[in-house]
């Protein structure tokens, strides 16, 4: 059962789960970082720079939860570039030690496989930051994604590219396909935080914490994991 923590703001959930990444890191210089993109983790990335401030991060790794396929990854709303700006830059991490999957056409056949063992090599992901998706995808595991699965080409449904489309000009501007960590990569970690905030997500909310696990909400995979923490505001927790 997931431990849900209920948060006044994003800023308290921010604040929350930063002292827990910072507690991990300080502890173990060698942490395994997942991090998740998206609006909702932002929060947590704007309070971790003060609370890791002086800490040894040289030997950090952090690992994406997923890609677009075929955006140039100098494209400004290419996970890369995201994970760039909002991680990499304001705390310093080593680029060579952060990984987000190859969503370039030159790479995509060996992607997927790469990044598992990327991510094996590395020991695992001690921790993962994730957000959840109006349809109740986590990383871009849309419903129907099986629970085994593992880092590889999806395709992303109208809904996800339209409540994507904020960060695009335009909805056709939207990628089609991403490549994302499997439900079975994302189980494999050692601990899942889940964010969200928000009315509109309070369905997904639900479903994810007291639903069935089922494919159909691909986030309910977290009822498999042993250990979750779900930090959620009042809105997001209306369903529950
Ligand atoms: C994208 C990301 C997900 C994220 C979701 C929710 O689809 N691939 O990792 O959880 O959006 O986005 P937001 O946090 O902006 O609501």
């Amino acid at each position: 059962m997931a431990e849900v923590v209920i948060v006044p703001d994003r800023q308290a959930a921010g604040a929350l789960v930063a002292d827990e990444v910072a507690r991990l890191v300080r502890a173990r210089p060698d942490t395994v970082l997942g991090v998740a993109t998206g609006s909702t983790p932002l929060p947590v990335y704007e309070a971790l720079p003060e609370r890791l401030a002086g800490a040894d991060l040289s030997r950090v790794q952090a690992f994406a939860l997923d890609e677009y396929v075929g955006l140039d990854p100098q494209h400004p709303e290419s996970y890369r570039s995201v994970i760039q700006r909002e991680v990499v830059e304001p705390l310093g991490l080593d680029p060579r030690r952060v990984h987000v999957p190859d969503g370039s056409a030159e790479g995509i056949a060996e992607a997927g496989e790469k990044y598992e063992q990327a991510i094996a090599a590395a020991g695992g992901i001690d921790l993962q930051l994730l957000g959840i998706g109006t349809d109740g995808h986590i990383g871009f595991n849309e419903p129907g994604s099986s629970f085994a699965s593992r880092t590889r080409v999806k395709t992303l449904t109208r809904q996800t590219r339209e409540d994507n489309a904020r960060f695009f000009d335009r909805v056709e501007d939207v990628p089609r396909h991403c490549i994302t960590q499997g439900l079975g990569t994302i189980l494999a970690a050692r601990h899942l935080v889940l964010l969200a905030f928000g009315a509109g997500k309070a369905e997904a909310v639900a479903g994810a914490v007291e639903g069935p696990v089922t494919a159909s909400l691909p986030a309910s995979a977290i009822q498999l994991h042993p250990r979750v923490t779900v930090v959620i505001d009042e809105e997001a927790a209306a369903g529950l």
